[in-house]
């Protein structure tokens, strides 16, 4: 079986693509590695060209998951464990992989109708190192990719048997919480690679958006610190208050970005060995924090 190794590159549609350029900048520290003549907003984080595609086209949602896998050969055999499944795929154009910089790419929906591309041949930066816009030490990327995104799905069953019987990824853990309203959330924690988890997801009909937030691991405790005091001093609203997560580890904060979904911003989230690694369950998300703060 053929399997995705890392979440490459996220696209994101946005209304606001000069609010997301101060953001994505000034806040999170992700540097511009290109602006595109239709408006895009390539954005760097790591030794890859880029990592996020911020599209000005208005939907403020996910656009496009890019996942990505070692070679021709790999995509060759996942492209197969898809039509294998009944999912339609379709060969990317030569003029969709360079908009990517990627080698060769292929596309389909998943099960929610979410546009997904996987690819291989990333393009890499190492001649001009990655240099953040602000005073960070930088991100915890490369080979585990950019992050982690928690998704809205339609069918939450049906999701978690394509993203670990097609896509090849591995359960990490469950999380079943019940809100101080009564309400009961159930999620389903992915990983693809030593990152504890690369995508999770809940199910909800016809949700308002499918991104719920993605993540940012830093590579020092100080930048969360220094970001989460830096969120009050630019008045970008923090929705959850610092906190550590009870699956990953991670120690981070939440902030709403100017397309309304979170942006987590992490440190010191555990790794996934495979070797060793069991299923576990949680009954709260977090051990300590996270509190909610401004809405
Ligand atoms: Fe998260």
């Amino acid at each position: 079986m053929e399997r995705v190794t890392q979440l490459g590159y996220l696209g994101i549609s946005v209304s606001d693509i000069s609010a997301w350029e101060q953001f994505a900048t000034q806040t999170l520290g992700l540097q511009v590695a290109q602006r595109e003549a239709d408006g895009t907003l390539l954005l760097r984080m790591d030794e890859y060209h880029h990592r996020f595609l911020i599209h000005p086209t208005g939907k403020d949602d996910a656009a496009y998951f890019g996942w990505e896998v070692a070679d021709e050969h790999a995509l060759k055999g996942i492209a197969e464990q898809l039509k294998a499944a009944g999912v339609e795929v379709r060969k990317g154009t030569s003029a969709e992989a360079e908009a990517r910089r990627v080698v060769d790419l292929i596309c389909f929906k998943d099960p929610s109708g979410i546009p997904s591309e996987i690819f291989y041949g990333p393009l890499m930066a190492y001649n001009t190192p990655f240099r953040s816009p602000r005073q960070i030490s930088g991100f915890v990327a490369n080979q585990q990719g950019l992050g982690h995104m928690v998704v809205t799905m339609d069918d939450m069953e049906q999701s978690l048997r394509f993203y670990r019987d097609v896509l090849g990824m591995r359960i990490s853990d469950f999380v079943h919480v019940v809100r101080p309203s009564g309400e009961k959330l159930y999620l389903v924690f992915f990983h693809c690679n030593p990152r504890h988890h690369t995508i999770a997801f809940y199910g909800a009909p016809n949700p308002q958006r499918r991104l719920n937030h993605f993540m940012l691991q830093t590579q020092s405790l100080d930048d969360v610190g220094s970001t989460f005091y830096l969120c009050q001093d630019q008045g970008v609203p923090i929705n959850r208050g610092l906190g550590r997560h009870t699956n990953d580890h991670m120690m981070s904060f939440y902030m709403r970005s100017p397309s309304g979904f979170e942006v987590e911003y992490g440190y010191g989230g555990r790794v996934v060995d495979d070797n060793t690694w069991q299923v576990q369950h949680h009954t709260s998300g977090s051990m300590w924090g996270h509190r909610p703060l401004s809405r």
